[in-house]
């Protein structure tokens, strides 16, 4: 199974969480596509992002919580990189059974997320990638989730990143 990380965090140099998880996943074999460095201008290339995607069985996207969603690059990608007749339309079946996995740092806990969301899991404040990722006929596997990432230890974290490693294994 070919697996792709697509990393969006705005400023992974001054990262601690994302930049630890991708060190750790690039232990693996995947293929690592980091978009704010690919593209700062937000102007995607869509055949070759959509090659990429093709190319690949299981694809995680990677990053920040930003306002309980991703940073923008990603929805960017997801409304460029989807489009009709690729990943949807009666020709558009490029990502139908792939698997579609979420890796998210959170600054704040689990319970203090749920009671804000008023969702029970917090994997539901991501419904709206659910949703996509299954208009397209794509898989949407269990999330792997980091919380309270300012006050995660030094240990934690390397705990942390070898858990994403058999994450991205799994
Ligand atoms: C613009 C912005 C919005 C954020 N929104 C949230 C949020 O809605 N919920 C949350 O738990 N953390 C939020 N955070 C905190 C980040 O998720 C947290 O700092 C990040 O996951 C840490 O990972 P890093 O070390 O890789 O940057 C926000 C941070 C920024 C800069």
């Amino acid at each position: 199974m070919k697996t792709l990380i697509i990393l969006a965090h705005p400023d992974i140099e001054a990262s601690r969480i994302n930049k630890a998880l991708k060190t750790a996943a690039l232990e693996s074999e995947v293929s690592m596509s980091e978009l704010y460095e690919k593209y700062p201008d937000f102007s995607f290339d869509v055949k070759k992002e959509q090659e990429l995607l093709v190319k690949h069985d299981k694809i995680i996207l990677q990053f920040p919580c930003f306002w309980y969603s991703s940073p923008p690059l990603l929805k960017k990608y997801i409304d460029d990189i989807f489009e009709y007749g690729f990943a949807y339309g009666s020709s558009g079946t490029a990502l139908k059974d792939k698997e579609f996995g979420l890796c998210v740092s959170f600054g704040a806990k689990e319970d203090e997320l749920c009671e804000v969301s008023m969702c029970k899991r917090v994997e539901d404040i991501f419904i709206p990638f659910k949703c996509s990722f299954s208009f397209v006929g794509a898989r949407f596997i269990k999330p792997f989730f980091i919380f309270d990432a300012q006050n995660l230890s030094d240990e934690d974290l390397k705990e942390k990143a070898r858990a994403y490693r058999d994450y991205i294994k799994a």
